[in-house]
């Protein structure tokens, strides 16, 4: 029961209905995270749906009806997440006579014009793709939207964080960064600079100095300095564009650098998707890898996470794995039993 969930009195839930309605049920500003993958247009038959066939999403006959469809499902999605929530849309695209749709950013684009804010696509390289087609490259991606409602949102970065693999190291009394940069050939730039001004030459060795300081502390792993003159940048001049112009033309340098404490992941998630290993379902279904990062930064421990495109239960699986709370919801009975399942094990059908 979806009451029981957002009372804190269960973990998780499924509803099996049509999403647009069950949503009705729930409360504004109730949910932390929502994350999901509704039907593609007119990429699968879906089956066992008890009736309610006329309400499965991606069997319209044009692309804007599939998008009003899912946009109806969108804005009840809007209003029941909270303000400083986030929602992760993954969807992917179709060719029509040979033509690619663009379905994506149809979405994407009217859900920018109802006032969502779209902060990343993220390119899910599935690392296979068919090689059916002999005109044209092999499809390999979808694609993972991030949407947010407010400029300011909830984003715990370090739960997310990739740990460099590498430290920086001494030797021969010298510290050494982790791909073996001392910084001599630096030092010796900065001397012999005929661009740099006696001001911009001393600030630069004392950053330089600086940063070879925090690695030999252990703070710095590894950094790269780019000086006005010497180095080659890849960013345009206008500092406009680049914050990094900028900067190389008031300082005359800038340094990288990567720290101890990690990175975070890029937009490109190479992960292979589940269905090729999950014989129970006939659904795409997420993998669970996918879901990790999502609800890590964007969903607090105890926090509420929403798939109302649920099928086998994927997302709520993998939420409450992570010590947060689930509601799913599907029109199928079938895929919803197979999420109860899932989520335990013991359970008799
Ligand atoms: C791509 S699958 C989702 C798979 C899911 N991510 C998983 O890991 O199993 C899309 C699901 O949307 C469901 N669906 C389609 N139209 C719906 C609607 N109007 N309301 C609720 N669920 C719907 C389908 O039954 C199907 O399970």
């Amino acid at each position: 029961m979806i009451k029981n969930v957002l009372d804190g009195k269960d973990e998780y839930c499924f509803e099996i209905g049509d999403n647009v309605e069950v949503l009705k049920t729930l409360p504004d500003n109730s949910i932390d995270c929502i994350i999901t993958s509704p039907p593609y247009w007119k990429q699968r038959i879906y089956e066992d749906y008890d009736g309610e066939l006329e309400n499965i999403i991606g069997s319209e006959d044009t692309p804007e009806q599939y998008v009003e469809n899912l946009m109806k499902v969108i804005r009840e999605l809007k209003r029941v997440l909270k303000d400083e929530g986030t929602f992760w849309l993954n969807i992917g695209d179709k060719f029509i006579n040979k033509c690619l749709m663009g379905m994506p950013w149809r979405v994407a684009l009217q859900m920018q014009q109802e006032g969502w804010i779209l902060r990343s696509d993220i390119i899910w390289d599935q690392m296979k793709g068919t090689q059916s087609c002999r005109d044209r490259m092999r499809d390999i991606y979808e694609h993972v939207f991030q949407f947010v409602k407010k400029p300011k949102y909830y984003f715990d970065a370090d739960a997310i964080r990739i740990i460099p693999e590498k430290d920086a190291y001494e030797k021969d009394g010298h510290i050494i960064s982790a791909t073996g940069v001392s910084g001599k050939k630096y030092f010796k730039q900065i001397e012999i600079s005929k661009v740099l001004s006696e001001e911009e030459k001393a600030n630069a060795l004392n950053a330089l100095n600086e940063t070879l300081e925090e690695m030999s502390k252990g703070e710095v792993v590894d950094f790269r300095m780019t000086i006005r003159g010497e180095q080659r940048t890849y960013h345009g001049e206008s500092q406009k564009l680049s914050g990094r112009a900028k900067e190389l033309n008031e300082k005359g340098y800038f340094i990288i650098k990567m720290r101890k404490k990690g990175f975070l992941p890029s937009d490109i998630w190479r992960i292979v998707p589940e269905d090729t290993w999950r014989k129970d379902a006939h659904c795409a279904v997420f993998p669970e890898e996918l879901l990790k990062n999502p609800i890590l930064s964007t969903c607090p421990i105890g926090g509420i996470v929403l798939d109302p495109f649920s099928g086998t239960g994927s997302t709520i699986h993998a939420a409450v794995s992570l010590k947060r709370k689930g509601i799913g919801i599907d029109l199928s009975t079938q895929y919803t039993e197979i999420a109860k399942k899932r989520l335990n094990p013991n359970q008799r059908t």
